[in-house]
């Protein structure tokens, strides 16, 4: 099967194609991202109205661009997948609108994705992996550790109370004046810096050990920012520290559930498993505890629409597909 992946959640607009016969299994043919961070950066972060009318532009020409990679005809495609949730209402509108009037014009089936679950199947595009497997799932929307048991079975462990990592990566950068977006920006940063100069607090939540809390450290980093240098700690010093507390905070918990599930493999995904500390680090502590830790290459970490049509493929596969009237869901649950 050929299968056209759609993604327009938050500020990417993504198309890819990708071929498959199994589950699970998949040769991308094509993979392009329209990137939005020039127009959001004088913001210091993504403006909603901006993203999904920069979508309206960008839209066609991602998907005429992945079909033109691929080189394939629409008249060679089998089905479509588009994320329908959870993002930003106006920006999953596009893409889904946009995949709607597709299926309708050619009488494709076409199927809404989770894209929490397209990250979670991301690895699955490089990595021959056995289900069921644990992931940390880590980007800028959200933090949270899964069992994936199945295809569509997806049972979470544990989740941020409050911010996810990668929001606090985006909020840090943004009161440290380094502009946006954030992460890769710390991550260059603090590879020249002392992670041990400052000691900023680790939230543990005692009764629920598997969750995750970010704000803590953002509030803390403000403060240190307010009235705590002394002028002489280094932006490199400091985005070091603040990163070592924020990767400790997700390497806990993550080994934590990998004891309790015996889990062999550690799957690590979404945009902050871009972050170069946290690879090693989680790749260190999995080692030292005898299992092994997978994470997808950088274009597959962040928002990308081969994992959303990966994530859409086993539906297709067997036949399924969802009716037109389906809707964007800001909010939906996996
Ligand atoms: O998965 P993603 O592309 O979009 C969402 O679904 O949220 O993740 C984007 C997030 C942003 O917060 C960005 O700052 C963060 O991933 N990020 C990083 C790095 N690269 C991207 N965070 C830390 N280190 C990085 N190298
Ligand atoms: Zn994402």
């Amino acid at each position: 099967m050929l299968i056209l992946g759609i993604e327009s959640s938050c500020d990417d607009a993504a198309a890819a194609v990708i071929e498959t016969n199994r589950p699970g299994r998949a040769v991308v043919r094509s993979s392009t991202v329209a990137n939005q961070d020039d127009i959001h950066r004088a913001y210091g972060g993504i403006v909603p109205e901006l993203a999904s009318r920069n979508h309206v532009i960008t839209i066609q020409p991602v998907i005429e661009r992945a079909m033109e990679l691929a080189g394939c005809s629409l008249g060679e495609i089998d089905g479509i997948a588009v994320t329908r949730g959870p993002g930003l209402v106006g920006s999953l509108l596009v893409g889904l609108m946009y995949a709607k009037g597709l299926a309708q014009a050619s009488g494709l089936p076409v199927v809404g994705v989770n894209h929490l679950e397209g990250h979670l199947l991301a690895p699955m595009i490089e990595h021959e992996l056995t289900i069921p497997y644990l992931a940390l799932v880590v980007s800028g929307g959200h933090t949270a550790l899964f069992v994936v048991e199945d295809f569509g079975r997806y049972r979470k462990l544990g989740s941020t109370r409050d911010d996810a990592a990668g929001e606090a990566f985006d909020k840090v950068a943004k009161l440290m004046g380094l502009g946006y977006p954030g992460g890769k920006i710390i991550d260059d940063l603090a590879r020249r810096g002392n992670r041990k100069r400052v000691k900023f607090p680790q939230a543990r939540i005692k009764s629920a050990p598997l969750d995750f809390s970010f704000s803590g450290i953002k509030t803390a980093v403000a403060l240190f920012l307010a009235n705590g240098t002394d002028g002489a700690t280094a932006a490199e010093d400091l985005a070091a520290s603040f990163q070592e507390a924020v990767v400790e905070m997700l390497v806990r918990p993550t080994i934590a559930a990998a004891r309790e599930l015996d889990a062999r493999t550690i799957i690590l995904t979404g945009g902050v498993a871009a972050n170069s500390r946290l690879r090693a680090r989680l790749a260190e502590a999995a080692e030292a505890d005898g299992r092994r830790l997978v994470a997808p290459s950088f274009k597959y970490c962040t928002d990308n629409a081969a994992m959303i049509a990966l994530a859409g493929s086993y539906r297709l596969l067997r036949g399924d597909h969802d009716p037109l009237s389906i809707d964007a869901e800001a909010n939906l649950p996996l």
